[in-house]
């Protein structure tokens, strides 16, 4: 795909461009028959449109993942695959609550512009690449919201004057992601730098954000997931801050669940594994919220530097995976093959957690035959190597 530019996107907007796509949807084109949809199109209407046309039914076919109305939307590849989906925006959106106005400063595509709007504050959303500020602007009018739509460099020109801001900067360039914030397009230093003191402002952050960078900010940062997969991380500042640290688990279907940083009565003590294991979920370890997880299921600590809990006892938690215990054994090939053969075990499925077990390799060795399912945790428990063998509960 080789990406629009402004005078196509407006040619799209206008009516050559509407009956294009129309047209170009009804060729029901797939990526593999890009060329021969492509011809058919040129027929009827210049190159640069025809093109356009059916790289924008692809992109609305992948776009409908993330968004609901994607079909009636404008994305360019690299625009749609960074910009946020429906659910975690709308989650991000209800902090704003206290804001009439909210900057969406660096709006690409518009995802968190149509999240903001669908909570009813006015966005002001601003964007140095005029297509994606002009896509953002058809995108929300596809929702029934309008906005205001301006292309501004915010590391150089004037900022508008909003109450609150949210901020999602570029984290790769040619292919390339970036690690360091510092990095990052706009970098959250430089454009904190050109606010006022203590103004309310989120940053969307990559999930993997390191805390030495996070750790430069007087801010909570919160650990979103949607449906089980850790999605980002986000640092809020100002007003906005609520705690230190977050843990959120969203699922598509609009379940929220949300865990932050009280305090934690008791440190507890590292014990032996039990008769349950708890495997918490990524937003929870990386908010460093086990500690916090482990007082409210009533468990311990296996070891102390892999984040595992176990109990004696089955407290239901959506914030880990739970497993029922059957055997706890040494890292050793043979044994743990032992013990699944006379225990009838066909098929397992391994989870590593610190371990330093080849598992793929390990379980091309073995050659099972039996008729049940078991997880084999491959972890360490008292720095000792040791697999884990159990049963979701
Ligand atoms: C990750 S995208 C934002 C995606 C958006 N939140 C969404 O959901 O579609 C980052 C955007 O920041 C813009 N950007 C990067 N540096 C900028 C700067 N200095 N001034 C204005 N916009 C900038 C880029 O053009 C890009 O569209």
């Amino acid at each position: 795909m080789i990406g629009l530019n402004l005078t196509t996107l407006n040619s799209l907007l206008g009516p050559t461009g509407v009956s294009a796509l129309a047209a170009a949807s009804a060729t029901g084109p797939t990526e593999a028959k890009y060329l021969v949809a492509l011809a058919g199109l040129r027929k009827k209407f210049p190159a640069e449109l025809s093109r356009a046309a059916i790289e924008t039914v692809l992109l609305r076919q992948k776009a409908a993942v993330k968004f609901t109305r994607a079909n009636a939307m404008y994305f360019s590849k690299e625009a749609l695959e960074v910009s946020s989906g429906e659910v975690i925006a709308r989650y991000r959106a209800e902090r704003y609550a206290r804001f009439d106005c909210v900057g969406d400063f660096g709006c690409g595509i518009g995802g968190d512009a149509i999240g903001l709007a669908t909570a009813n504050r006015t966005v002001v959303a601003i964007d140095s690449d005029p297509v994606r500020l002009r896509m953002a602007e058809e995108n929300l009018k596809v929702y029934g919201h309008s906005g205001n739509f301006i292309v501004a460099d915010l590391l150089t020109e004037p900022l508008p004057l909003v109450p609150a801001a949210f901020a999602d900067p570029g984290r790769r360039s040619e292919g390339k992601r970036f690690l360091s914030l510092a990095d990052y397009a706009p970098p959250p230093g430089e454009l904190i730098a050109r606010l006022p003191k203590n103004f309310p402002i989120g940053f969307k952050l990559a999930p993997g954000a390191s805390w030495e960078d996070l750790g430069l900010f007087p801010g909570e940062v919160e650990f979103i997931s949607v449906d089980g997969e850790l999605k980002e991380s986000v640092l809020w500042l100002g007003a906005l801050r609520t705690t230190a640290r977050r843990a959120t688990l969203l699922t598509s279907a609009g379940s929220r669940l949300t865990m932050d940083a009280e305090t934690v009565d008791e440190r507890r003590d590292q014990v032996e594994i039990g008769a349950y294991l708890y495997d918490p979920e990524a937003a929870v370890n990386r908010a460093g919220l086990v500690p916090n997880l482990a007082s409210r299921i009533d468990a311990s600590p296996i070891d102390a530097v892999v984040q595992l809990l176990t109990a004696e006892d089955h407290r239901e938690t959506p914030f880990a995976a739970a497993y029922r215990v059957e055997a706890v054994l040494p890292l050793d090939a043979k044994k743990i093959s032992a013990w699944l053969r006379s225990n009838d075990v066909g098929r397992i499925t391994a989870v590593k957690r610190g371990s330093l077990a080849d598992t793929d390799e390990l379980q091309s060795k073995w050659k099972l035959s039996g008729s049940k399912h078991r997880f084999v945790l491959f972890t360490r428990a008292a720095s000792q190597q040791v697999a884990v063998i159990a049963e979701r509960v």
